[in-house]
């Protein structure tokens, strides 16, 4: 097994499912240099984690993430630019381009605070939970600054433009269930039923087939770049590379037990595929 022990986060593995929470609680789990070296080192080594299938990312405490450490990034390193630079790229990388193209199922399990830079967490997972009374807020114009880093382009991606331009001009605080009113988040729960709902969302695609999972995620993510004529090639491409990977079970297992009668795959899923 990896080493998962680190200073800022928990990293746990079990039936298939990774979890991994940010643990500075007495700080609401703001992102701080370290942190940001922790995650993108965590990712790094659950990405090759055969026994990782989905990742959900939580936070201990009452906060998800409060956002980029104030103190530790902004204050601390103002006047070392070339430290600044390297932590500056670290945390867009991680969050910008390494969540949203893991080759792996990410869900966000939002149980509280939820910051500035934590919403590119947010928009970086494949899926979203929340509790219902957790706090989401772009406060950047609160304190003078404005959505910076990855976080701008989180909200292009994501939000509907009245929405980005609502709660980034005015740094509005927003629950969980109007998170997911504006289809910032999939949906929100009580927060006592948060861990499990989210366990239960985990499990249902820790059983699916991995290669089905990635090539799902490069073929929705990817097409959103391309013209349709590069999609299509891409897709056709792609077909052949997922079929590859996984011996063609699709065909063989996947179709072929529907074709014997076993199951119907438009109402449950081949548990012989995993
Ligand atoms: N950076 C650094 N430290 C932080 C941050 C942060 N983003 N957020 C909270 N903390 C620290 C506080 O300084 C405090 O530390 P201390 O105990 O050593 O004094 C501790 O966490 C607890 O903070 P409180 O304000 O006492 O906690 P409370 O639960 O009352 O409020 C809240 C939590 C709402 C998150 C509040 O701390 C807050 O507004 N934080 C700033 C949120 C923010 O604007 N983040 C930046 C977004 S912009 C960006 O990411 C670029």
């Amino acid at each position: 097994m990896p080493d998962y022990s680190f200073d800022t986060i928990l990293v746990d593995v079990e039936g298939g499912v990774a979890t991994l929470t940010f643990n500075r609680p007495a700080k609401r789990n703001a992102m701080s240099p370290q942190l940001h070296r922790d995650v993108a080192t965590a990712l790094e080594r659950l990405r090759y984690d055969p026994a990782a299938k989905v990742i959900v990312l939580t936070g201990a405490g009452k906060a998800f993430c409060a956002g980029m450490d104030l103190k530790e990034f902004f204050t601390e390193l103002k006047d070392d630019p070339a430290e600044y630079d390297r932590i500056f790229r670290l945390a867009t990388e991680w969050r910008g381009r390494t969540l949203r193209y893991f080759p792996k199922p990410t869900i966000a399990m939002i149980n509280g605070f939820c910051f500035g830079g934590a919403f590119s967490i947010v928009e970086g997972c494949d899926l979203a939970v929340a509790a219902d009374d957790a706090i989401f807020g772009l406060s950047e114009v609160n304190f003078g600054l404005f959505p910076g880093g990855a976080v701008s382009k989180s909200l292009a991606n994501i939000m509907r433009p009245r929405d980005a331009m609502l709660y980034a001009l005015t740094g509005r605080p927003f629950d969980g269930k109007r998170a997911a009113e504006i289809g910032f988040i999939n949906y929100s729960v009580p927060a006592a039923t948060l861990q499990d709902d989210v366990r239960a969302l985990a499990a249902e695609l820790a059983q699916k087939n991995g290669e089905a999972m990635t090539a799902t995620k490069e073929g929705y993510r990817h097409s959103l770049d391309m013209t349709w004529e590069a999609s299509m090639a891409y897709t056709q491409a792609r077909e052949g590379l997922l079929s590859k990977n996984q011996n063609d079970a699709f065909r063989t297992t996947g179709i072929g037990d529907f074709l014997k009668g076993q199951y119907r795959p438009g109402l449950e899923s081949n548990s012989n595929l995993s």
